[in-house]
């Protein structure tokens, strides 16, 4: 099982994320940390292990790449998508983004992504997360950066507390 928790307990958040050059694991790390609940790194395991079954939001994120999420994170909503009939809750996905800050490439991908899915029983949250990160040695140097991690911390804690008031 997947699912992790430090204190043994259940937990319905899960960060789910995938990396090239490890930006968007910084802040994956600190959120799961933060909230004290499972983390997965697609890179490393087979969908069908992840124990999604108590799961209700999943912190989904990843660095864009020529305007698109990571390959992994596409496969990910095409297994959601052709798994999810076999849930009988709803599932909540919340973005967090790393990027160079290219054009609308963030909403290029998020797009991509909802394309994929075609069930009603997982939705997107409207508002995501995002913050630089250094890209090809130069570019967004020091990004991600003690302040992009404090505000993606604080946007989760909110995802959280919002989702345990409806
Ligand atoms: C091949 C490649 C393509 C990229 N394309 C984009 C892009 O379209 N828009 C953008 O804002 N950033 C782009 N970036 C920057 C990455 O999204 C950014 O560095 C991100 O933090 C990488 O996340 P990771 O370290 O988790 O892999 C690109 C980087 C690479 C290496």
């Amino acid at each position: 099982m997947i699912q992790i928790n430090g204190k043994g307990e259940k937990v319905n958040s899960l960060v789910v994320y995938s990396t090239k050059s490890g930006n968007s694991e910084l802040i994956a790390n600190s959120i799961a940390k933060d909230l004290d609940c499972g983390i997965v790194n697609l890179n490393e395991v087979e969908f069908e292990d992840i124990d999604l079954n108590d799961i209700d939001t999943i912190f989904l994120g990843s660095g864009i790449y020529g305007g698109s999420f990571h390959r992994r994170i596409i496969d990910f909503g095409k297994f959601l998508n052709s798994s999810s009939s076999n849930r009988t809750a709803f599932l909540k996905i919340a973005f967090f983004i790393t990027w160079l800050g290219r054009g609308k490439s963030d909403l290029t991908g998020i797009k991509h992504f909802k394309g994929i899915l075609k069930t009603q029983r997982i939705d997107i949250e409207d508002d995501y997360f995002r913050c630089f990160g250094e890209s090809f040695k130069f570019i967004r140097k020091y990004h991600p950066n003690e302040n992009d991690i404090e505000n993606a911390k604080e946007w989760a804690k909110k995802m959280s507390v919002k989702k345990n008031d409806r």
